[in-house]
């Protein structure tokens, strides 16, 4: 509340144009539309909507502080009002993360993903905010940790005295919905060791050690409303701050500059690379993929929204988009068949337990398979 300025990312995909490929324009119109009311009647400060995919992104600022129910409401007449035209144009899915009708004072567990970082306004505010689509947010486990504990991606970690006593990461289980905070670069190996299983541990946050400042935040809201059973994946967001202190813009967008592998693509249900692209890239077409990220540079002043600048618009990541496209062809190989794949208890889709039933009395010992074939090869 009062002076501190509250960064509130919203998302969520409320129905899109052919298949799953892209938010129509007029659904960021009917968002446009409510967000620029609320910021007249002075409820937030600024605004700026935008999409990745199919995926609606409503970036606000405010001084209302995290999970206020006016902002969450107003996201959700939002999300609402561009579900409406999905339905009036019979787009695809329309309406597919609002879970329930019923709005009662915070979206977390109706659907959309959230990302907020209440902050003091430093003299200079510029960050950067990651927008992905079909993908979970698992996927920023890797480059999040390399922004804040590898000294091989983050130069300052080592060089920069305000950052050389490193960061605390809070790791998010999804499954028991609980939280744990550890200290790197003391306990670094420790970090890796659950952060390396993107599906259960996601990294939700980061502080600076030698203040707490919140550095980072990543969303895991839907994952949060639905701890202890499995309910597929949500695009992410995040939100990085960067600079004096900090790393800087260039260091936090080297982490992306290696296509590595992601959980989400075609059905939810396949790895592939996360392929870091300008926003006039993002859409999926492959196999609705490869798996995008935009990443959006910000100066925050008082509250408003200097930018945004596409900051992966830049032939300096041409390269990482090629090596991208070829594990995506790599990947696209193996068809049906794992790692390309997700293990079974991680897919979306599944036809594994229907097919199984149907098999249930045709399984028999395995010494005894000869006798099946041989009653087989009799009966022809
Ligand atoms: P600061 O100016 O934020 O300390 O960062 C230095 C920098 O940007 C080098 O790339
Ligand atoms: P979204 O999660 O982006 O809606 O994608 C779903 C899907 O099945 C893509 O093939
Ligand atoms: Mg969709
Ligand atoms: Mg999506």
């Amino acid at each position: 509340m009062g002076d501190k300025v509250t960064l509130t990312i919203i998302k969520a995909d409320v129905g899109s144009i052919a298949g799953h490929h892209i938010v129509h324009p007029d659904q960021l119109a009917a968002a446009t539309k409510i967000l620029a009311e609320a910021k007249q009647k002075g409820l937030i400060i600024d605004f700026y909507v935008t999409n990745v995919g199919d995926d609606l992104q409503l970036i606000m600022t405010h001084t209302k502080g995290t999970d206020d129910p006016s902002i969450h409401g107003l996201a959700w007449d939002a999300f609402h009002a561009a579900a409406k035209v999905a339905r009036e144009l019979k787009l695809y899915a329309a309406g597919q993360d609002l879970l329930s009708e019923a709005f009662s004072g915070n979206v977390r567990g109706l659907g959309p993903g959230v990302a907020e970082l209440e902050m003091e306004e430093r003299a200079s505010e510029p960050i950067v905010t990651f927008h992905a689509d079909k993908t979970e947010p698992g996927a920023f486990n890797l480059p999040i940790f390399r922004i804040f504990a590898d000294p091989f991606n983050t130069a300052g970690l080592v060089i920069d005295p305000k950052m050389h006593d490193g960061f605390v990461f809070e790791v998010y289980d999804v499954f028991e919905g609980r939280s744990v905070l550890m200290k790197s670069p003391e306990e670094m190996y420790d970090v890796l060791a659950l952060i390396g299983t993107t599906g259960r541990y996601v990294i939700r946050r980061v502080y600076r050690k030698s203040d707490n400042l919140l550095a980072a935040v990543v969303s895991v809201e839907r994952l949060n409303l639905i701890a202890g059973k499995y309910v597929g994946k949500d695009d992410p967001v995040a939100i990085v701050r960067t600079q004096h202190g900090l790393p800087a813009v260039g260091e936090v967008l080297e982490a992306f500059a290696f296509p590595h592998l992601v959980a989400g693509w075609m059905r939810g249900s396949h790895y592939g690379p996360l392929m870091p692209v300008p926003l006039r890239y993002a859409k999926v077409t492959r196999f609705d993929g490869p798996p995008r990220v935009i990443a959006l540079g910000w100066n925050i002043n008082k509250g408003r929204l200097i930018g945004p600048v596409d900051l992966f618009d830049d032939v300096a990541y041409d390269e990482t988009r090629r090596q991208a496209q070829l594990i995506a062809e790599y990947m696209r190989r193996h068809g049906p068949f794992m790692p390309h794949r997700l293990g079974p208890e991680e897919m979306e889709y599944t036809t594994l337990p229907d097919v199984l039933q149907k098999l249930k009395d045709r399984f028999v010992k395995a010494e005894d398979a000869y006798k099946v074939i041989k009653k087989h090869s009799e009966t022809l």
